[in-house]
């Protein structure tokens, strides 16, 4: 079955617009519900393609350092995150909070097994349902929130039951999800086209 490549650039311009927006609003919207993810789910792969599980392509050239978007795969949340520098730095600076930083569980494909949980290392890809009891952990990407405090280096909070996570998907230490965020299997078709739901060839 065809897979279907989201390219902004070759959507009707409504959506593009409605895109656009989407990102616009997500920058300015840093606050305690978290920053909303622009969803690209309506220019994946048709309904009947989506229900057999048909992998996603994903054309990430306009997602920008620091932001975000959104695509579903087999009916999951998926986030795709351009990591900046400094939030690959914090990771680093993470390890002796999470639960699991090797990523001993098998919560990912064996070429996701090093701290940035990716192929490359400024691209996450994880699926955003929270290991404890399945809610959606909002993306907070801002350092030191008065809600999160002081060392919160950016991440993802959940706030069914107050699960953390870092930019990485890894679980915090003393929080109710037991694991951390899965990474699901995905391959690079180039540089800029992302396809989900396919592993890497392994050599
Ligand atoms: S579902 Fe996320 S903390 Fe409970």
């Amino acid at each position: 079955m065809a897979d279907a490549v989201v390219n902004i650039e070759d959507q009707p311009e409504a959506s593009r617009r409605k895109f656009l927006i989407g990102v616009t609003s997500a920058l300015g919207a840093v606050g305690a519900i978290g920053v909303a993810t622009p969803f690209v789910a309506s220019w994946n792969p048709s309904a009947k393609a989506k229900a057999a599980g048909a992998p996603v392509k994903i054309d990430i050239s306009k997602v920008r350092p620091g932001e975000q978007v959104r695509a579903e795969w087999r009916g999951k949340p998926v986030f795709i995150l351009h990591r900046t520098p400094e939030m690959l730095a914090g990771l680093a600076k993470l390890t002796p909070m999470v639960a699991d930083p090797n990523s001993e569980e098998p919560q990912q494909p064996v070429y996701a097994v090093n701290e940035a949980r990716s192929i490359k290392p400024e691209i996450a890809i994880i699926v955003g349902i929270c290991t404890h009891l399945g809610c959606s952990p909002q993306f907070r990407p801002e350092l030191a929130p008065a809600d999160l405090g002081d060392d919160w280096m950016g991440g993802y909070f959940c706030p069914c039951h107050g699960s953390k996570f870092d930019l990485a998907g890894r679980v915090y230490r003393g929080v109710p999800a037991p694991t951390n965020l899965i990474v699901p299997p995905h391959k690079y078709e180039s540089d800029s086209v992302v396809i989900i739901g396919v592993d890497e060839e392994i050599a």
